[in-house]
């Protein structure tokens, strides 16, 4: 009897306990995660930002033809990934250049992430301990208008290039999306980079803004460009720089072979760049 009694009383002691405990945790949640949730208002975006302090990111990219460096563009992407927590999707098949346009959608249709960061193929993260989320933090302290950036572009010696860009996992970027679609079925000779350019508008030709003026000034608005060699650095080989004229150095975020083919007159000239440059990568 005496020992049953004992260990009613103990459980009798545990049961208070825990509900003790219970209702600490209870009494002391509500108050600021009820009041953080207020403060950020009806704006979703700034509201997951806020609570969320890391963003959800992925990265995209394609290659659709087997290369000499296809091990090594892979791994260099994967390990990068994996080192800071972000997701990454590549496809293996898809219509050529245009398939970017159809990532990026199915991207932003998971309404898992934040931000979506597409490379080209024929890059390397060349500096790993720089992270996009940085990058992308800083351009919006910088913009007068953080809210209304959803694109993150570059130029290179032409006025666009589209072989490393961001994009916020917004709904609102299937509508551009589909403009830039649109841009290409009136105009077949123009490539999904020229239809991105023309949409934004930073064609300045009013003939070569496919959507509209009024259209490409609202596009406009929602893009900003971001210097040239923080995300899309061409190497010396490829003389090819947006106004800051800089190119790709030792230590810098990434690195990106583009048009090798134009600028070595070579057997695969991209394969030689990439692994020339797998020396310089920093871990
Ligand atoms: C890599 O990037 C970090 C962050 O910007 C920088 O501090 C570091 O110096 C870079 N590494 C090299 C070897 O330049």
């Amino acid at each position: 009897m005496a020992r049953y009694d004992r260990s009613t009383l103990l459980l009798a002691t545990i049961a208070v306990l825990i509900f003790y405990i219970f209702y600490i945790h209870l009494s002391e949640r509500p108050g600021p995660v009820a009041q953080s949730s207020l403060k950020n208002g009806g704006k979703a975006s700034a509201g997951s930002s806020q609570r969320n302090p890391s963003p959800r990111i992925v990265i995209i990219t394609m290659n659709t033809q087997e290369t000499t460096y296809d091990i090594l563009s892979l791994s260099n992407k994967f390990s990068y990934a994996n080192k800071h927590g972000y997701d990454i999707q590549v496809d293996y098949e898809g219509s050529g250049p245009w398939h970017k346009l159809d990532m990026i959608e199915n991207a932003i249709n998971k309404q898992r992430y934040d931000w979506i960061w597409w490379m080209d193929f024929d890059t390397l993260i060349t500096n790993k301990t720089i992270q996009i989320a940085d990058i992308i933090e800083e351009t919006l302290e910088k913009h007068p208008n953080p809210n209304s950036v959803s694109m993150m572009l570059t130029a290179d010696c032409w006025p666009m290039n589209t072989g490393s860009m961001i994009y916020r996992g917004d709904p609102q970027i299937l509508e551009f999306l589909d403009l830039i679609r649109k841009c290409g079925k009136a105009n077949p000779e123009r490539s999904e980079q020229d239809c991105i350019r023309d949409v934004v508008g930073v064609n300045d030709d009013p003939q070569q803004h496919p959507a509209g003026a009024a259209v490409s000034k609202k596009w406009a608005q929602r893009f900003t460009y971001v210097p040239q060699y923080k995300i899309n650095a061409f190497p010396k080989e490829i003389d090819c720089y947006d106004k800051e004229s800089r190119a790709w150095v030792r230590g810098d975020f990434v690195i990106h072979f583009a048009g090798a083919w134009a600028y070595l007159h070579m057997d695969d000239p991209t394969g030689f760049l990439m692994r020339k440059y797998k020396g310089e990568i920093i871990d």
